[in-house]
């Protein structure tokens, strides 16, 4: 099964996938926390996309495709994978098609987490997250079992640089802008299920796999 979640920054597409690749058995391809780690490890494409993720923009089409042309190939995903955070733009969504094209691959289907933009800047500010595993937990809605750790390692939790009221907006301008339009790709497609975002994580995790099992 080869899943997209596409929603806006803060409408729990990481929260969601966590619980979705456990119960289905496939792989979370979450483009952002592969940036992450590119970023800590000061890899060639962490020096470059680190300024850009800070400010809240998006990094170059070119990159991301090439990322993950190289993950979808490797040994773990011949179950399938979800997608989270790519395609994010018109050029990655077609070069995404080409890529499994020439694969003989395709999308089951596209889940679009729903959320009103309001709720966004709350949910993302009082974000923490464990970066190695990518899990993210909420001061206040998720918050974690012991203050500032992980509930699985222990390790500390850290404060996305991107967190923040400021960035948060340029990052609601690049979904509305080059992001949002790819409902319309998909919907043409017939492949778009749309999923209210508003709720319990358990609630909304119930709507997921309905839509993935429709
Ligand atoms: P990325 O890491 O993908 O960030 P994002 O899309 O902005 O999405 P988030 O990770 O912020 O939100 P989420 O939807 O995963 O929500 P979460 O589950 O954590 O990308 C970061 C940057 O990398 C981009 O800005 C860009 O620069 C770059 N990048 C990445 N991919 C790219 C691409 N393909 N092309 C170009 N650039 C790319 O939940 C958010 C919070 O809400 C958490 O605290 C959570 O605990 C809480 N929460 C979750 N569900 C609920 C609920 N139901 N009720 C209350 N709180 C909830
Ligand atoms: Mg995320």
């Amino acid at each position: 099964m080869r899943l997209i979640f596409l929603g806006a920054p803060g409408s729990g597409k990481g929260t969601q996938a966590q619980k979705l690749v456990k119960d289905f058995k496939i792989v979370q391809l979450s483009t952002g926390d592969m940036l992450r780690a590119a970023v800590a490890a000061k890899t060639e494409i962490g020096l470059k996309a680190k300024a850009v993720m800070e400010s809240g923009m998006l990094v170059a089409d070119e990159i991301m495709i090439g990322i993950i042309r190289d993950r979808i190939k490797e040994p773990d995903c011949v179950n399938g994978y979800l997608l989270d955070g790519f395609p994010r733009t018109d050029v990655q969504a077609e070069k995404l098609d080409e890529l499994l094209n020439e694969r003989g691959e395709k999308i089951d289907a596209v889940i679009h987490l729903v959320v009103d933009e309001k709720m966004l800047t709350q949910r993302i500010t009082g974000r923490r997250v464990h970066l190695p595993s990518g899990r993210a937990y909420h001061l206040e809605f998720n918050p974690p079992k012991v203050s500032g750790k992980d509930d699985i390692t222990g390790e500390e939790l850290t404060h996305r640089k991107d967190d923040t009221a400021e960035t948060v907006q340029e990052r609601l301008e690049a979904y509305r802008n080059q992001t949002k339009p790819l409902v319309d790709y998909y919907t043409k497609k017939g492949i778009l299920k749309e999923v209210d975002a508003i709720g319990e994580i358990d609630e909304i995790y119930t709507r997921v796999k309905a839509a993935v099992s429709q």
